[in-house]
């Protein structure tokens, strides 16, 4: 398996903790008097800052290369960046609206915890399709210098701020609770 498709799995394995993560904390929210909105802000604010602007870019070259070799469906590619689009579109929407609900602006919860919801479903939908259509292809139909390409500026690739190493100040409750979480869930069936 190629060491670049090796990477993007293990994200989806930790991005699919993040999708677990938002689907529990929001149905907590709707059910509990006292909001935990500090955790769901620290999950938008890392999904925009990291999978935003590494992991889907990352991706969205694979797509373009595997285009122009025309080993992949005009229409599966298209769907891919049309996700990708769509949840950095999304993250960013609902990143702004929950620090809104922090500083006490007046905002509907149960339509947050809604668009949380669908935001997560959308990450995890957007994680299964590129499993079963753009990986394969990938692995089937890129070069050495594919890769190189697919790479890019990225193979110097920045750490990671939640799950490389000690995770970032920001982040250390959030991850303190994916890990909680994740003790009770099987890793064998991330999705
Ligand atoms: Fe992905």
């Amino acid at each position: 398996m190629s060491t670049v498709i090796a990477k993007l799995q293990t994200e989806h394995v930790r991005l699919a903790r993040l999708v677990r993560l938002l689907n529990h904390q929001s149905c907590l929210r709707t059910d509990a008097s006292a909001p935990n909105i500090a955790l769901l802000v620290d999950a938008l604010c890392y999904l925009t800052r990291f999978p935003d602007v590494s992991h889907h870019v990352i991706e969205d070259r694979m797509v373009d290369v595997l285009l122009a070799k025309k080993a992949l469906s005009v229409e599966v590619g298209q769907e891919i960046e049309s996700q990708h689009a769509t949840l950095i579109r999304d993250g960013r929407d609902l990143l702004r609206d929950l620090e809104s609900a922090v500083r006490g602006e007046n905002m509907s919860q149960e339509l947050v915890d809604i668009r949380i919801r669908l935001y997560a479903e959308r990450l995890r939908h957007n994680m299964v399709v590129e499993e079963l259509t753009l990986f394969p292809a990938a692995e089937k139909s890129l070069s050495e210098e594919d890769w190189r390409t697919v790479e890019g500026a990225n193979s110097q690739a920045r750490p990671d701020p939640l799950f490389d190493n000690e995770p970032d100040l920001q982040f250390a409750e959030l991850f303190r609770v994916i890990t909680t979480e994740a003790t009770t869930v099987s890793a064998e069936f991330p999705f």
